[in-house]
């Protein structure tokens, strides 16, 4: 088992990642999407329009589902997962045949947790996730295990403190929904998106320390086509052998 490694210059990473979603969409327009929002994927949906474009591809018949969302902000908070996919994508290229956000606003948390674990349950057919500096994947954190269902979590306080600070939420989120670790290890195709040096030690214990529920994304590596796409700096605590090879050998093959 391997994990696809594709490590760009910081200028170039955005573009090379809409890119590649571009030719994905174009090659399979009814493709089932889990999307990500945040400081990490919010240039790649900048550079999408144009992609898009020369691609001759489109959002149009694909399918996308959510990846999480906060409890306890109010609709339209900046925010709010919804209110950025809306904003940095979805105003941009357009709405997909299907869209399932997490409805926080009109259901109780557990019941929006299942709703929305029926979309996915449906099946993904490409996931793309950021990593947090503790290592969650969506608000998979810490303690969070390869089977962990679509679920309503508690968040870690550095997850909280990215929602006032980073992302000007305009209270502090209650909690959140998040997509199950083992709902996206379901998923056809992981692309797991990383870039910034503050990234750098998290996205090395992800990749070559032993998995751990510490470190909720080292279960990534259990996927069959787990991708990671790192800027420079993000791929700067990786080790040599890795970076050089492009590939790296998953856990269960004994890295
Ligand atoms: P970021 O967040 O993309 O804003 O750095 C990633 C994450 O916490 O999952």
């Amino acid at each position: 088992m391997t994990v696809r490694l594709d490590v760009l210059p910081a200028a170039d990473w955005a573009t090379f990642v809409a890119n590649e979603l571009a030719a994905r969409l174009r090659a399979e327009p009814a493709l089932r999407l889990c999307l990500p929002t945040g400081d990490t994927p919010a240039p790649v949906y900048a550079a999408l329009p144009g992609a898009l474009a020369a691609a001759r591809s489109g959002l149009g018949s694909a399918t996308v589902v959510l990846l999480d969302e906060w409890l306890g902000l109010p609709a339209g908070d900046p925010a709010r997962c919804d209110t950025r996919l809306r904003h940095e994508l979805l105003d941009r290229v357009g709405r997909p045949s299907d869209l399932h956000l997490i409805r926080v606003d009109e259901l109780q948390p557990e019941a929006a947790a299942a709703a929305h674990d029926v979309a996915v349950a449906e099946g993904l057919d490409l996931a793309l996730l950021g990593l947090g500096t503790n290592g969650h994947v969506g608000f998979n954190e810490p303690g969070s295990t390869a089977d962990s269902p679509t679920r309503v979590v508690e968040l870690d306080h550095s997850t909280l403190n990215a929602a006032v600070g980073r992302y000007g939420a305009t209270r502090r989120p209650a909690g959140g929904v998040t997509v199950g670790l083992a709902r996206l290890l379901e998923a056809v195709e992981i692309w797991l998106l990383v870039t910034g040096h503050r990234k750098a030690t998290v996205l090395a214990r992800a990749l070559e320390a032993p998995e751990t529920p510490d470190c909720p994304a080292s279960f990534l590596r259990r996927h069959p086509a787990l991708r990671v796409l790192a800027d420079e700096p993000a791929a700067a605590g990786l080790s040599a052998v890795l970076t050089r090879s492009g590939r790296i050998r998953g856990a269960r093959d004994g890295i």
